[in-house]
């Protein structure tokens, strides 16, 4: 196992006043693998995502991408590296269609956007075009093409959140990270959505999940963090992490 991780997080850190919401995290993600955070409410999941993707300025540490620093870059680089992320709470456009908000994950597709977007230049509409053909497929594939023409914001929150997905997947990430995808999806959906990240993996998108269900974490991980205020307390396969002391003890403590 000597593979080259296609992201490497290394003592990365962030405190906000007193509270150290992320204290010297280091993990790794292998390519085609999918890597689960877990941790009680408050641990720094979230945090840890927004300093990886330049959303929250670390205050130490550092972040590779495909074996180059990523760290400090601003969050709207990363798309054309190759590494997109969803958003806790769904950050769909309202008043966009679904399929526009499917198309805006893919907008750096398109050459011709900043000169000709205002002209209708021939190449424009067939970027346009290819793009709608791209979102279509995305909403095919996650079974979501019957709410394509609706207004995203009028779906509800178990759509908006694969849609989300599908915005991420249209900018053809190397890397997707998702902030608690199976929030407010039902287990059907969850079960879909199990089924759709697996393709999406074995499709050659590496995958960082942040999740709470521990039945998708088990059924989809290959390695496990646990975070627990804000420090890295385990990190293995799903089996191994299930049965950690530290971890079971994080998991009681913070339900006690
Ligand atoms: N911008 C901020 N300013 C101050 N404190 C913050 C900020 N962002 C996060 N925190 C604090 O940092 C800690 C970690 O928060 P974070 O949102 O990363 O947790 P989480 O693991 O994602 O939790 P959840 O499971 O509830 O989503 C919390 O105590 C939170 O209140
Ligand atoms: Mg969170």
């Amino acid at each position: 196992m000597n593979e080259t991780p296609l992201l490497s997080v290394h003592g990365l850190g962030r405190s906000f006043g007193g509270l150290r919401a992320v204290d010297e995290v280091s993990f790794t993600v292998s390519p085609n693998s999918v890597r689960s955070i877990i941790g009680p409410n408050g641990a720094g999941k979230t945090t840890l995502l927004d300093l990886i993707t330049g959303f929250t300025k670390p205050d130490s540490g550092t972040v590779e991408f495909a074996g180059r620093p990523i760290s400090g870059l601003a969050p709207h680089k990363l798309p054309s590296l190759g590494l997109m992320r969803t958003f806790q709470s769904a950050r769909l456009v309202p008043g966009l269609t679904v399929r526009e908000n499917v198309m805006l994950g893919g907008y750096r597709f398109t050459r011709a956007r900043l000169l000709s977007e205002g002209l209708r230049l021939p190449r424009t509409r067939r970027e346009e075009r290819s793009l709608v053909a791209r979102a279509d497929d995305l909403l095919r594939f996650l079974e979501l093409e019957r709410f394509a023409d609706q207004d995203a914001a009028d779906l509800p929150a178990g759509v908006q959140r694969l849609v989300e997905v599908a915005r991420g997947l249209s900018g053809g990430p190397r890397l997707l990270l998702l902030d608690e995808p199976a929030a407010g999806l039902d287990d059907t959906e969850t079960n879909e959505l199990c089924d759709v990240l697996r393709a999406v993996c074995a499709g050659g998108i590496s995958l960082v999940v942040i999740e709470h269900n521990i039945d998708l974490i088990m059924r989809l991980s290959h390695a496990v963090l646990v975070l627990d205020a804000g420090k890295a307390i385990a990190d293995g396969t799903p089996a191994a992490v299930r049965e950690n002391p530290a971890v079971i003890e994080a998991y009681l403590g913070a339900k006690a």
